[in-house]
C-alpha cells in the first residue's frame, strides 16, 4: 500500500500546531506507521532536499529545517502522496487554499508548517532516510474496513 513521508517543521512545533495537523490526516482515514519528534542533523536536511541545492533559498531552507525539533511521520493508505499535498496546500501558503494546512496556518514559503513528499517513489526514498528499521510499526487500524471498501 501506497506510504508518505509527512514532517510538521520546526514553525509548527513551535506554534503548537502538532496535534491539529496529525488529526487532520487521522480523520481523513490514513493509517500511521511511523511517528516520532526529532532534531535534525544538517546532513541529513541537506539529503532530503538535495534536488533543491542549486536554488539561492537552499542556504536559508536547511537553516530552517534543523532550528528546531520537527515531527516525523509515515502515513499509508490508497492515494495517500496525492491526496496529503492537497490536505497540505500549496507550497506558497498565500496561494494555498482555506481549509488546507498551509492555507489556515502560514504566510511565506519559507515557514510553511509542514512537508509532504511529492511521489510514492520519493515518500519511499525519504521513509528509509528519515526512519530507521524497528522505528515503524506494522499494524492496520481495526476501523479499516469502515474508511476503505475492503
Ligand atoms: P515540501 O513539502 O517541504 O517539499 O514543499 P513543496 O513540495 O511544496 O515545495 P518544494 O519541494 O518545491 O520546496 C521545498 C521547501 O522549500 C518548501 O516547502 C519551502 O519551505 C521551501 N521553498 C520552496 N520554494 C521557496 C522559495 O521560493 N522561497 C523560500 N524562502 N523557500 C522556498
Ligand atoms: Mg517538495
Amino acid at each position: 500500500s501506497e506510504r508518505s513521508y509527512i514532517m510538521i517543521k520546526p514553525d509548527g512545533v513551535q506554534r503548537g500546531l502538532v496535534g491539529d495537523i496529525i488529526s487532520r490526516f487521522e480523520r481523513k482515514g490514513f493509517a500511521l506507521k511511523g511517528l516520532k519528534l526529532f532534531q535534525t542533523p544538517q546532513d541529513l536536511a541537506e539529503e532530503h532536499y538535495s534536488e533543491l541545492k542549486e536554488r539561492p533559498f537552499f542556504p536559508a531552507l536547511v537553516k530552517y529545517i534543523v532550528s528546531g525539533p520537527v515531527v516525523c511521520m509515515v502515513w499509508e493508505g490508497p492515494g495517500v502522496v496525492a491526496s496529503a499535498r492537497k490536505l497540505i496546500g500549496a507550497t506558497n501558503p498565500l496561494n494555498a487554499e482555506p481549509g488546507t494546512i498551509r492555507g489556515d496556518f502560514a504566510i511565506v514559503s519559507g515557514r510553511n508548517v509542514v512537508h509532504g513528499s511529492d511521489s510514492p517513489a520519493n515518500g519511499e526514498r525519504e521513509i528509509a532516510l528519515w526512519f530507521k528499521e524497528g522505528e515503524l510499526v506494522d499494524w492496520e487500524p481495526t476501523v479499516l474496513p469502515w474508511v476503505l471498501e475492503l
